[in-house]
Order: C-alpha cells, then sequence, then structure tokens
C-alpha cells in the first residue's frame, strides 16, 4: 500500500491528536514537524520520528512531503494552506479553514490546484452516523424545526495563555468560529443548506480579556425548518452538546454518543453509541472521530476520489459561519 509521506504545522493541543492518528494509519508516513516555538516541534520529532523545524518556509524548502497537516491558529490557515497548494501538495486543515471572507474567496480556489480537507470530524461520529440514517430511511418523517446548544466553559487563561485566541486578527471571532462551528455544521449535515440566519452575539463573561464573543445566538431558516442555535463559552462546565431535530414523526435527540428518540405515537427509544478513543489520551471526548476523517482523506488523496469535507462538502457551513457574523456585526438577517 502507497504510503503519503506528511509533516504538521503547529505543534499544540490538537497537533498531538493529529500526529497519533497519523502514526497509526498505514497510509501515512510522519516525515515533519514545525512551530514557531522549535521546542514543542522537537518534542513531537523526538515522539514520532521525523524533522523539526521552526517556520513552514524551511520546511517546505527541505522536504518532499505529500500532505500538510494544519494545526496552527486560525488566521494561518489560508495562507498556509496556498504555500502548500503552490507546491503541490495536499493540505488538511484544522476548522476553520478560513477567517473572513476575503480568505474564504482565496481558500476555495486552492481545491483546483490539490485535494483539500477541512477537520469537521464530528461527522463521523457514530450518533451523527444514526442520525443521518433516521432522517434519510423516512422514519422520522419531515424536520419541523431543531434546536441545538452547545454550553462550555472557556476561563481567561484559556485565551490569555495562548498567544493568538481571543483576538479578532488571529481567532477571527469566538464561540461560533472556534467551538461551535462543529455544530452548525451538524445542523446543516442533517437539514440541508441554510436560505437565511439572523444573529446577534455578546461578550458576557470575559469582557476586557478578550475582544471577540463569548456568546451567539441565531435564528436559522434551514429552507423551510427553522433552527434555534446557541452558543456560549460562559457555563460553568463543557455540558454535552445538545441537538434536537423536531420531525413530522417523532423528536431525536443527541447529546454527544446518547441518542433518545419520542415517537409520536408514544414510543421510546434510547440509543449509547459507542464512544471511539482518543488516539492520544485514550479517553473519550467531543470531536474523537479525527483518526476516521483524517483516514478518510488519505483514502480520497490516493484513490483521486471525492472526500466528504472537501471545499464544495464544506461550503455551506463555512458560508453560514461567515454569514452568521455580518449578520450580528451588522444587526440584519442575511440570505444565503
Ligand atoms: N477539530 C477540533 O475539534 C479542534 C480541536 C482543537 C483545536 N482545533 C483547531 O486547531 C487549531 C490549533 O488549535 P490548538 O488548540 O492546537 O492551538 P495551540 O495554541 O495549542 O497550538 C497552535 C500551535 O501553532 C503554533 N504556531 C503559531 N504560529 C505558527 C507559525 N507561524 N508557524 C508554525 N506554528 C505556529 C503555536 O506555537 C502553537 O504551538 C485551531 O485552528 C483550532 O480551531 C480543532
Amino acid at each position: 500500500m502507497r504510503r503519503l509521506k506528511c509533516a504538521i504545522a503547529g505543534c499544540g493541543g490538537i497537533a498531538q491528536v493529529h500526529a497519533a492518528a497519523l502514526h497509526q494509519q498505514a497510509t501515512a508516513e510522519l516525515r515533519a514537524f514545525c512551530d514557531i516555538r522549535p521546542e514543542r516541534a522537537k518534542a513531537m520529532a523526538d515522539t514520532y520520528g521525523g524533522t523539526a523545524y521552526s517556520s513552514l518556509e524551511e520546511l517546505l524548502q527541505q522536504e518532499k512531503i505529500d500532505v500538510l497537516h494544519l494545526c496552527t491558529p486560525h488566521a494561518l490557515h489560508t495562507p498556509m494552506a496556498a504555500m502548500a497548494a503552490e507546491r503541490g501538495i495536499a493540505v488538511f486543515t484544522e476548522k476553520p479553514p478560513v477567517i473572513n471572507e476575503a480568505q474564504w474567496e482565496e481558500f476555495q480556489k486552492l481545491g483546483e490546484k490539490v485535494p483539500v480537507g477541512v477537520c469537521f470530524q464530528n461527522r463521523y461520529n457514530p450518533s451523527v452516523g444514526l442520525l443521518k440514517e433516521l432522517l434519510a430511511s423516512g422514519r422520522l418523517g419531515k424536520p419541523l424545526g431543531a434546536r441545538a446548544f452547545v454550553t462550555w466553559h472557556r476561563d481567561a487563561p484559556y485565551y490569555t495563555e495562548s498567544g493568538w485566541r481571543g483576538s479578532l486578527e488571529t481567532e477571527g471571532g469566538g464561540v461560533l468560529i472556534n467551538q461551535s462551528i462543529h455544530t452548525l455544521d451538524l445542523l446543516g449535515q442533517f437539514l440541508g443548506r441554510a436560505a437565511s440566519i439572523d444573529a446577534t452575539m455578546t461578550n458576557h463573561h470575559l469582557k476586557g480579556v478578550i475582544e471577540v464573543e463569548d456568546m451567539l445566538e441565531a435564528h436559522i431558516d434551514f429552507s423551510g425548518s427553522p433552527a434555534v442555535f446557541f452558543a456560549t463559552t460562559a457555563h460553568c462546565t463543557d455540558s454535552p452538546v445538545l441537538v434536537e431535530l423536531v420531525c413530522e414523526n417523532g423528536t431525536v435527540r443527541m447529546e454527544e454518543q446518547e441518542v433518545s428518540l419520542r415517537w409520536k405515537n408514544g414510543g421510546r427509544e434510547f440509543h449509547q453509541l459507542p464512544q471511539p478513543l482518543s488516539p492520544t489520551t485514550g479517553k473519550a471526548y467531543w470531536g474523537q472521530s479525527h483518526s476516521l476523517c483524517i483516514a478518510d482523506f488519505y483514502r480520497s488523496v490516493l484513490e483521486g476520489t471525492p472526500f466528504r469535507n472537501d471545499i464544495p462538502g464544506v461550503t455551506d457551513t463555512v458560508e453560514l459561519m461567515l454569514a452568521a457574523y455580518r449578520s450580528a456585526r451588522e444587526h440584519r438577517e442575511i440570505l444565503l
């Protein structure tokens, strides 16, 4: 089996999950790491083998790789993806691929040059698969509406100690672009393309600490099915993300890997789906499907076939996120 030579840019928190997944994957060969904090790149090279660099430029000059993983701060994803694409290197970027409309224009063009994938790994969660099957089977009937709540806890040091979070220039936004973009994405996976969004955002608990929003709410029209969306980092803990779909024949509720159904005829069903384990910690956590998502991207590159999270596959979500921010900034509904 052919193995794709790969490298990781940005060796902070999420890079550990990418590296562990790639290390276990038969189609990948980890060759290099880079971070502006060289000790982080070195620590990863010491663990996994390969060479450490202190800049992406140097890594790209020295290494012949097939795939570049982007685990850097948000604002760097598009420019770094462009550097790789210029050299014919496929890109697998962490979310969000872009922080604004100008980057989105540029990012979309990269897909014409090389395979590009975006890490919306929750699409690979077993509970998400079950909900999609239930909808596709017709058992639930037509969706009538939905609600999605992300109520998590992020305190001041999470922002102040990162060197990039909490700043509009480097993070691009707050609880929507960072924590709850996955949930916005899942609403689209279940309900299709949104027709309009009306959103507001504010900063409640970290006033003076961050310039991005710590709370955002939106009313989204998914072509006939209204969805209410609420995300905050001001909660006391990371409660399980809730997505609930009200359909003609019943209501289905997903909280991480728990799926419960209340049928209109009074029937009840409960499914506890298996928690896939994180390749690094061995513990389950929301977002543990990185390995499946990365393996699927490598399969698509090797086979030259489409990837679920390629640019067309993430367009609705990225455009909905950008529209949410535009709506909140301009205090008006945005039509998509
Ligand atoms: N898919 C998910 O569920 C998930 C979860 C966590 C983070 N993420 C995403 O991963 C990305 C990184 O997040 P994180 O939590 O790992 O952040 P982090 O701060 O822990 O890591 C980022 C790393 O990038 C490095 N870096 C900064 N500028 C650089 C440059 N010019 N060149 C090379 N390296 C550079 C930093 O030194 C740091 O080590 C973000 O886009 C975030 O949204 C995704």
